[in-house]
């Protein structure tokens, strides 16, 4: 594909680094980062600031019934559009970047490209999803993965979170049950921007990731159910301690990772995330465990085999420890490559823009391995120092952020130019995994 298009037309990096702080007050927390978990009432103040923003850039909004907001300028032809985005909820712990970097990068894309009268041949459209973190209601990417058709409305609808909160009742008591339909319409291209949420470009001194795909993602939660018991008085062979069992899974875990990692850090990762322990007292053996496991690799074959391994392992921890577990997927979805094309395009714009870039996976879940499903799709990375995400310590220099999106800004016009409409991929009934 050619890449020599970019011309002088530059987003304005005091408007973006503007918006990013104002919305980093929604939901504030201590360290400067926001809590927005999905949903919630900060969620709804999130999500009411960034749609009046999209209002004020002219952007027509649509409201689709998971919940995902779409911000669209017309182009000169009324067909499928170019779209970025990514998402505005958080972690607990969230920083001011994940997700909310690519939203308002694609806010000012749209303003640059109507402060400047440029006129393209598609709609740019610009979204935030619904739930991405999926910290709330598992999985992650939910608003996505209903908007490419990957799973039913209804079935995302009933979702129960962590919490015992319904998505479809949530959803509608913030106002944001839409009417627009899921699954929505197959955009010409998605390109989303997002911080790297690792240590390889600050480490390397590279400006910007051209991101060739998402390693695959397994989170189980397990319930372990042992008997509760007099901490002084239970001789340590009599016990089905649930709280033993969690914290010998935890620790061969974090075995399991490096062992199939062989020598290398991030081949394969492995967290105990979460652990419940019931009745949490200091005088009484666990009688209860309830503990989420997230494995993840870049190969679909390495990622069943740690999941065969962890379920060899819980197996037989259980049955020396006389406990039962019962196990619930909670998300799962196989590695993604994202189109060559894209990753070119993405690369090309950075280099013609005088940044320096690589290509690399993607540790973290996103969006845009949900669009990838159905079309055109690459992202662009900015690097985050010491690797650090999920914590309100994220940071990124402002000089990477305007990068971001400058290298965002002509992707997307070069992607505007290119021939793919014969070759969108259509969504495909059932393929929900
Ligand atoms: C979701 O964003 C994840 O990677 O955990
Ligand atoms: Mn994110
Ligand atoms: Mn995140």
């Amino acid at each position: 594909m050619n890449t020599r298009f970019t011309n002088d037309l530059r987003i304005d990096g005091d408007r973006l680094i503007r918006r990013i702080e104002e919305l980093a007050t929604v939901g504030p927390i201590e360290g400067g980062g926001s809590c927005r978990l999905a949903l919630t009432d900060e969620d709804r103040a999130g999500r009411d600031l960034v749609g009046a923003w999209m209002s004020e850039i002219g952007l027509s909004v649509s409201v689709d019934a998971i919940g995902n907001v779409i911000g669209t300028r017309p182009g000169r032809i009324n067909g499928p559009p170019i779209m970025t985005g990514s998402h505005i909820d958080t972690v607990r712990t969230g920083g001011r970047y994940d997700g909310n970097l690519g939203v308002l990068a694609g806010l000012e894309v749209v303003e640059t490209l109507e402060r400047h009268g440029v006129q393209t041949e598609h709609p740019v459209a610009v979204a935030f999803f619904t739930d991405e973190e999926g910290a709330r209601f598992p999985p992650d990417m939910l608003g996505s993965l209903v908007y490419v058709g990957g799973l039913g409305l209804e079935a995302a609808l009933d979702i129960v979170g962590i919490d015992g909160a319904i998505v479809g009742e949530e959803l509608a008591r913030i106002g944001y049950r839409g009417i627009a339909p899921c699954p929505g319409p197959v955009p010409h291209a998605f390109v989303e921007l997002h911080v790297e949420q690792g240590p390889v470009l600050e480490a390397e001194g590279i400006t910007i990731g051209a991101v060739t795909g998402v390693q695959g993602i397994s989170w189980t939660e397990l319930t372990i159910t042992g008997q509760s018991n007099h901490a002084g008085t239970t001789p340590m062979n009599l016990r089905h301690d649930a709280g033993y069992v969690a914290a010998a899974i935890a620790v061969h875990l974090r075995h399991l990772a490096l062992e199939m990692s062989d020598g290398r850090s991030d081949r394969q990762v492995a967290t105990a995330g979460r652990l419940d322990l019931h009745p949490d007292l200091v005088n009484v053996v666990a009688g209860l465990a309830t503990m989420t496991v997230d494995l993840r690799n870049t190969d679909e074959k390495l990622l069943r085999d740690a999941e065969a391994e962890l379920a060899r392992f819980v197996a037989e921890t259980a049955t020396a420890e006389g406990v039962t577990v019962a196990e619930r997927t909670l998300a799962r979805f196989e590695p993604v490559v994202f189109d060559d094309r894209v990753v070119e395009t993405v690369a090309g714009v950075a280099t013609e823009l005088g940044h320096s870039v690589r290509q690399m996976p993607s540790g973290a879940g996103h969006d845009a391995q949900m669009l990838a499903r159905v079309c055109p799709t690459g992202m662009v990375f900015v690097p985050s120092r010491d690797g650090i995400s999920h914590n309100p310590a994220e940071y990124t220099a402002p000089a990477d952020l305007v990068a971001g999106a400058d290298v965002l800004l002509h992707t997307l016009l070069a992607l505007d130019a290119a021939d793919f409409d014969n070759e969108t991929k259509r969504i495909v009934e059932g393929r929900n995994q």
